[in-house]
């Protein structure tokens, strides 16, 4: 999604900005651009594409810029509507979206100004020359302007003239560093990282003005804020792809490491407060947004079968609007890679203010959502670049299934071990590359079930959005006893079917459901832990996955369909690292 920079320096701004845009690539986006100031006037130049059409850029003298990769929400992917925007003596870089910007433009075109973009930013850019005309100080014209836009919005500000950038923060996110004689921003730590540099994330509604000699952070009221700055640490090496193709196949390749720095690894699990309250918890809701959101699903299924605690998993844009209702004795656990998934945000806020304990799992050390929440449990993960997750849901698995582990323990209670995961993880990856031979009965296919009962339906759920985003293939994960009540209609010859079978209670039904579709033509792809079902003549081929306790078997179950998923995509002659229109971390509703 979008991702900002910002430098006021004594180097040449423009190599700084684009060496800070290429860290932010991984986030998706469409087109990218620069502003600098040379000699107090702006130079703005931007593109289409990749921050590599932007190498010319680099050539810009001035040592104050900011710069921005865009990834379209209002408006096309074009050269017009990529920022730097530019009005009067302001260019703006903004992440979020200006709800009111349609009212605002209506404004501003009657006082006689062109737009010059069909983009919700560009209204900044206009509404801050207005003030800046009047105020002649710019921290003061970014805060009347800020004052004026609904929505949600992280904006760096330069303004012709001024020796300074000027940022404000609402719902994105948004951080501010100094160096010697220098100072950065960036939407994202890893775009500022290096040793010894001092830090401060801004809260919402917070404003920071940055000049080469240091930071000032702005309340809500434009009154000086102090606070504790914490050390970048060196620059992280930007992750490479190695011996692999992408960094998709990579990251499934680390998915044991993921896990294995997942399981009870965490501070937060032996932390004196976290045990108090998960001792008096009765309930879990859980909040989160896609991959996340099926983690939680498998979660649930095995804190509702091992220790019967009622659980519900809310998809988390549904949950911010649906007037919840919490019950004492509830944590809330809110699930994000990124940490920064606005509606994940937004319905961990409001869980809090129902009176509800917030617990994050997150991969993101300062993210939003762990400075947000009243625990965090840092996933083990490492950086993932690939869009689609795959090492963070099973990171996230561990990280579910030890609080559950914890829990046991306060209960009295004994869960199955966990410790071997990450070597029958191992296992599976390499079982799974028989995946690639499965491709050209996907190609041409009209759609793709992936079928499965109770736990097993988490992971099939799973397995399709891994298939839908990366290869564009229709797809659904649905419940095996559900289709003959209207979906089986679908099905034919054109329908290949991935059914998972993992737990023996089901076995005998989900098989009902295969039985079914190969009646009526369909190509069944089989992941199971029951040899016997491998050899099925229903079966056109299959993943036999090691035995292993069911309520936890999606930490396995799912790596096949990952690497299906990988597979056809480059069948298809997709990159499967970057699919269309989706971006890695969605900082927008
Ligand atoms: C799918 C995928 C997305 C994310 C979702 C939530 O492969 O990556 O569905 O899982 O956007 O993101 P986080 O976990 O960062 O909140």
């Amino acid at each position: 999604m979008c991702g900002i920079v910002g430098y006021i320096g004594r180097r040449r701004a423009a190599p700084v900005l684009l060496d800070g845009l290429k860290k932010l690539e991984y986030r998706g986006y469409d087109s990218v651009g620069i502003a600098v100031l040379d000699r107090g006037k702006l130079a703005i130049e931007k593109r289409s594409g990749r921050v590599a059409a932007l190498a010319k850029a680099e050539e810009l003298s001035g040592t104050i810029g900011i710069g921005h990769t865009r990834w379209a929400t209002h408006g096309a992917p074009s050269e017009r509507n990529a920022h730097p925007h530019r009005y009067g003596k302001i260019a703006v870089v903004h992440n979020g979206i200006i709800e009111n910007a349609a009212e605002l433009r209506a404004i501003c075109e009657a006082r006689g100004e062109v737009f010059s973009s069909e983009t919700d930013s560009e209204i900044a850019a206009h509404v801050i020359a207005h003030y800046f005309e009047e105020e002649g100080d710019l921290l003061r014209a970014v805060y009347r302007a800020a004052g004026e836009l609904n929505g949600s919005f992280a904006l760096a500000v330069l303004a012709e003239g001024k020796e300074e950038i000027v940022c404000a923060r609402r719902a994105s996110p948004l951080i501010v560093a100094e160096g010697e004689g220098e100072g950065f921003v960036a939407s994202d730590i890893p775009a500022l990282a290096a040793k010894g540099r001092r830090a401060y994330v801004l809260e919402d509604g917070e404003f920071a003005r940055i000049t080469r000699e240091k930071v000032q952070i702005f309340g809500a009221d434009l009154a000086l804020r102090l606070r504790e700055a914490f050390l970048l640490e060196e620059e992280e090496l930007a992750p490479e792809k190695g011996r692999f193709a992408h960094f998709m196949r990579k990251e499934i390749e680390e998915v044991p490491e993921a896990i294995q720095n997942s399981l009870f690894l965490s501070d937060t699990l032996q932390n004196k407060e976290i045990c108090e309250v998960l001792c008096q918890t009765y309930y879990f809701d859980i909040v989160a947004c896609g991959t996340a959101y099926h983690s939680g699903l498998c979660f649930a299924c095995a804190a509702e079968r091992l220790l019967r605690v009622p659980t519900r998993v809310h998809i988390a844009s549904e949950y911010r609007y649906s007037d919840p209702i919490v019950p004492r004795g509830t944590l809330t656990v809110a699930v994000s890679q990124s940490g920064e998934t606005a509606d994940t945000l937004a319905a961990a806020r409001l869980a809090q203010e129902r009176g509800s304990k917030v617990l994050a799992i997150t991969n993101v050390v300062h993210s939003s959502l762990s400075r947000l929440a009243d625990f965090t449990i840092f996933t083990g993960a490492g950086r993932e670049v690939a869009v689609a997750a795959t090492k963070s849901f099973h990171a996230q698995l561990a990280a579910l299934y030890s609080l559950l582990a914890v829990l046991a323990k306060y209960r009295r209670s004994c869960l199955p071990p966990l410790e071997k995961f990450p070597d029958l993880a191992r296992e599976v990856i390499q079982k799974s590359e028989c995946a690639a031979g499965w491709s050209p009965y996907f190609l041409g296919s009209k759609s793709v079930f992936f079928l499965g009962r109770g736990v097993d339906r988490c992971a099939a759920m799973e397995g399709s959005l891994k298939l839908k985003e990366i290869t564009y293939l229709p797809s659904e994960g649905y419940a095996a006893g559900e289709l003959k009540h209207g979906t089986l209609a679908l099905v034919d010859g054109r329908t290949p079917v991935v059914a998972i079978i993992t737990d023996p209670q089901l076995a005998d039904k989900t098989m009902n459901a295969v039985h079914e579709v190969y009646a009526r033509g369909a190509n069944v792809f089989l992941i199971t832990c029951f040899p016997a079902l491998c050899t099925q003549k229903e079966v056109t081929a299959s993943v036999l996955i090691p035995a292993c306790p069911s309520a936890f078997s999606p930490m396995l179950s799912v790596i096949p369909l990952q690497m299906l998923a990988y597979h056809v995509s480059l069948a298809v002659g997709n990159d499967p690292d970057k699919p269309r229109n989706l971006a890695k971390s969605v900082t927008v509703e």
